[in-house]
């Protein structure tokens, strides 16, 4: 349904009350994944009604697993011996499929997960799963399409530098490894928070994990994991998303449920662009009564600025009051979305990975279209500070990370419907 569906937003609203966020998506797809670790009913909560969880249960079942998702708790029955084979068909909808290979492989030995291809925000190289997984004796090769990994007499432990610190390989490293014969060492290691999630529910399964939530990640391999219930970490890109939707409309918004500290460096931002910002360890509350000034932003894997807020820093600062610079370090393709906000108005030029972006006091409505969830979620909230009415087509993006937008926002005293896509009359 959400293809023909699109968000219609009036600007001009000044958002103000309060939200709860849910779990995080970038967590739970990875705590769905590790279930297939060990046989019997995992149990999630805290788990958000998003499309991407759709498409991983669905995986899931694919896999021979019985997944049953109602309000927000998910349960995951995993047999004995899953299927190991993950097609095209979901891979291509959701590249966070990838994440699979690491718990199929430690658990059956053999896998194959469909090549992910293009992506809207990048390349995305697969090459540090790659790699990594090698170390740990695995044999991959890549065949009409699939990336095949086996290892028939089991991993083993290992030493593995990663280049950079990839979340996703982190997390298929972490999860081939906890079954793994022998001790791996993973360097370099990503340390977001929703891999200390993911760390978290191993550990409840059963794994034996030190130097949790430290770029050196230690796994003593286990022969079996059991099933385990867990709660899932509160997400904290859409607590951004919120938090910057407060000081661009000048408003003031309370955010509860994420964990303030793991947005930290985004709030102190705000803070430099002269919101005022309070709150406690699950709670924050973003509050400013004038135009807010630009910020200079660099984004970095964590503790540093999330990639996936850019879009709200850029959407700031096209309304903020100077010129800010952004420099996008993570994805090559994470600009590509400026082009719809200079349909909104906004006066970004972008050279490389750096975008200058001269603020407005006003951006213009007009119909754009999301290319992907975050970016999606910036036009957003560029469109609440555009005069006029702007329409955002492609919303199955935004769908991807957050349920049900446009009602959270309305709650907030924003002007915005999700109503049908008028048919094309060619
Ligand atoms: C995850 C998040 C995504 C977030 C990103 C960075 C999920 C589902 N998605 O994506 O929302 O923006 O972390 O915080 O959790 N790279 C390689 N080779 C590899 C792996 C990665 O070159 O083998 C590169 C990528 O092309 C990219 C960068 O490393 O430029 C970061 O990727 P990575 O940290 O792996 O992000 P994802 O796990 O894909």
């Amino acid at each position: 349904m959400s293809g023909v569906e699109r968000f219609r937003v009036v600007g001009g609203a000044r958002l103000s009350g309060s939200v709860s966020v849910p779990g995080a998506k970038n967590s739970v797809l990875k705590l769905m994944a590790a279930a297939l670790l060990a046989e019997g009913t995992t149990q999630l909560s805290r788990v958000p009604s998003i499309l991407d969880v759709e498409i991983m249960a669905e995986l899931l079942r694919r896999l021979g697993c019985t997944v049953d998702h109602a309000d927000d708790q998910l349960s995951i029955t995993v047999p004995e011996a899953p299927g190991h084979e993950a097609d095209y068909d979901l891979v291509r909808r959701m590249r966070a499929s990838i994440c699979v290979l690491g718990p199929l492989l430690a658990r059956c030995g053999e896998v194959s997960v469909a090549l992910p291809g293009g992506d809207a925000i990048g390349s995305r190289g697969l090459d540090l799963h790659v790699e990594g997984l090698k170390r740990l004796g695995a044999e991959i090769e890549s065949e009409h399409g699939f990336l095949i990994a086996r290892a028939p007499q089991g991993l083993h432990g290992g030493q593995v530098w990663l280049d950079f610190p990839s979340v996703g390989a982190t997390e298929n490293l972490l999860m081939a490894a906890v079954l793994a014969h022998g001790t791996t060492i993973i360097d370099n290691a990503a340390r977001e928070p929703e891999i200390v999630d993911l760390c978290h529910l191993l550990e409840s399964m059963g794994a034996k994990l030190g130097g949790v939530g430290t770029s050196t990640l230690e796994v003593q391999g286990v022969d079996r994991l059991s099933p385990a219930a867990h709660t899932t970490v509160g997400d904290r890109i859409i607590a951004g998303t919120f938090a910057f939707a407060a000081a661009m409309t000048q408003g003031d918004v309370e955010v509860r449920g994420a964990v303030t500290q793991h947005i930290d460096i985004a709030l102190d931002k705000l803070a430099q662009a002269g919101a005022e910002v309070d709150g406690g360890d699950d709670w924050f509350r973003v509050s400013i009564d004038r135009r807010p000034s630009a910020v200079d932003v660099v984004t970095l894997p964590f503790p540093g600025f999330a990639t996936d807020m850019q879009p709200f820093a850029l959407a700031l600062n096209a309304v903020a009051d100077g010129t800010a610079m952004i420099t996008e370090n993570l994805f090559d393709g994470r600009f590509a979305f400026v082009h719809e906000l200079v349909r909104l108005g906004a006066e970004v030029r972008t050279d490389g990975h750096h975008a200058v972006v001269r603020g407005k006091p006003l951006l213009s409505g007009a119909p754009v279209r999301a290319t992907d969830v975050r970016a999606g979620a910036g036009l957003v909230l560029a469109g609440l500070v555009a005069e006029g009415v702007t329409t955002v087509s492609e919303i199955h993006h935004i769908d991807r990370g957050y349920p049900d937008l446009a009602t959270t926002l309305r709650g907030l005293g924003a002007d915005i419907v999700r109503e049908p896509e008028p048919e094309a009359s060619y």
